[in-house]
């Protein structure tokens, strides 16, 4: 604490400018622990080659050990690449949508948006996985885009422009230690439960060339603290088979081998994100395959989620989930009380001195790597862009807006 106020990077002289300090990481000890419900699974949806997305579990893969040795640069070649884009809201919002019109029909009309009223926050699991583990993080900034309609927040990433062409124009070395991650996926899947794929004109275990276009996701229910979450994330596959339940699923992870302490020690931080991703949708199983830098599968490792915080514990690169829960509560709270006090005249967005309906604003959040969080109000400009021309209310179609703006 107290961080904030010797960092010159927040504008501080902005009115509707707000700065929250991230906590201390030195004495989990110190914090009060905040209950992470267990998530329960609300519905998934695919991502077809197409990108189409469909209310079906057609991208759904199945675990299988992949071959000893694996070359995870087999098919560089050959990869879909789905292009970087901002990724908004909209497929995550039309399965909120259709989670509201089962409550409709099964409990009556009006059941869907009042069980909705109830959701504190709507979002990606990136995005709350960034949020968490921001008291953590040292190296990437980032942004997200906050409306608040009908007592729920809606929380989108913002990339700037620059951001974007620097995803797309990866350095060739980069962009095939991506690839390693897809292709491990490959090797680690199957059409069919316990068989290893065969396809003509690949060796056996090859789980088809890698589209990123094609993605299983899953929507899930769960609250921190009394804030109750929807979130939306992607899941690599399954074990076994899928009932509907998040309790089969498994995530998929590549690092390099480990060979020192310094290595042991990067892994070791690199677990907190592998662990905060996984444990918000429920994932109980991570399985990481260890690689060489040429791409060669060394070995694979099976991680347990929920005892992933005890492998770090009083080791060098030690983190405590506690922290983040009890930080993503207080930021959440804070968050709120921010966005829902009412407007005042200074912040007509179009200069005229009348301010924008309450749910209409949008906000930028700025997450600082170890300074801390600015939230500030879009003006129309701002709101101009994160529309991109399309038909939005700020950061949300307008099919969905006006269904839900109360
Ligand atoms: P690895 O995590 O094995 O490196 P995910 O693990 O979330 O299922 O993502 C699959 C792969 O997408 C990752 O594999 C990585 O290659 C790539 N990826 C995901 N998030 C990324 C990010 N923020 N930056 C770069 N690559 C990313
Ligand atoms: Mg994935
Ligand atoms: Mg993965």
């Amino acid at each position: 604490a107290g961080r904030l106020s010797n960092n010159d990077s927040f504008d501080s002289s902005a009115l509707t400018a707000h700065n929250v300090p991230y906590p201390s990481i030195n004495n989990p000890q110190a914090v009060k622990p905040v209950p992470f419900q267990q998530p329960t699974g609300l519905l998934t949806f695919s991502y077809t080659p197409q990108r189409v997305l469909e209310f079906t579990n057609s991208a759904l893969r199945y675990y299988i050990d992949p071959p000893p040795g694996a070359d995870l640069r087999y098919g560089y070649e050959r990869w879909i690449k789905r292009p970087e884009e901002r990724t908004r809201l909209d497929g995550l919002l039309r399965a909120v949508e259709r989670v509201m019109q089962k409550a409709d029909s099964s409990a009556g009309r009006g059941s869907g948006v009042k069980w909705l009223r109830d959701i504190a926050v709507v979002t990606w699991r990136g995005i709350m996985t960034k949020i968490l583990t921001a008291p953590y993080e040292e190296r990437d900034r980032c942004e997200f885009n906050v409306m608040y309609v009908d007592r729920t927040l809606y929380i989108e990433e913002h990339l700037s422009e620059a951001r974007l062409a620097e995803k797309e124009d990866l350095p060739p070395k980069q962009r095939v230690q991506t690839y390693y991650g897809y292709s491990f996926e490959s090797w680690c899947t199957s059409s069919r439960p316990g068989v290893p794929e065969r396809i003509e004109g690949h060796p056996v275990g090859w789980g088809g060339d890698v589209d990123t276009n094609v993605q299983w996701c899953s929507v899930i229910k769960t609250k921190l603290g009394d804030n109750r979450l929807v979130i939306g994330g992607e899941v690599d596959c399954v074990r076994g088979r899928f009932d509907g339940r998040t309790d089969t699923f498994v995530e998929l992870k590549t690092s390099m081998a480990i060979r020192n302490a310094g290595d042991e020690a990067r892994f070791e931080k690199k677990l907190l994100k592998f662990y905060m991703q996984s444990f918000l949708l429920g994932v109980p199983e991570v399985v990481v395959g260890f690689r060489t830098p040429a791409g060669r599968l060394t070995t694979t490792q099976t991680f347990k989620t929920i005892q992933i915080p005890r492998l770090v514990r009083g080791k060098p690169g030690a983190w405590d989930p506690q922290i983040c829960f009890s930080w993503g509560h207080h930021f959440l709270n804070t968050l709120k009380s921010i966005v829902s006090a009412p407007a005042e005249a200074s912040e007509g967005g179009d200069g005229s001195g009348t301010p924008r309906e309450p749910s209409k604003r949008v906000w930028r959040v700025v997450l600082a790597p170890g300074d801390g969080v600015r939230v500030s109000l879009l003006d129309d400009e701002g709101i101009r862009d994160v529309e991109a021309g399309e038909d939005r209310v700020g950061i949300l179609p307008r099919w969905y807006y006006d269904q839900v703006a109360g």
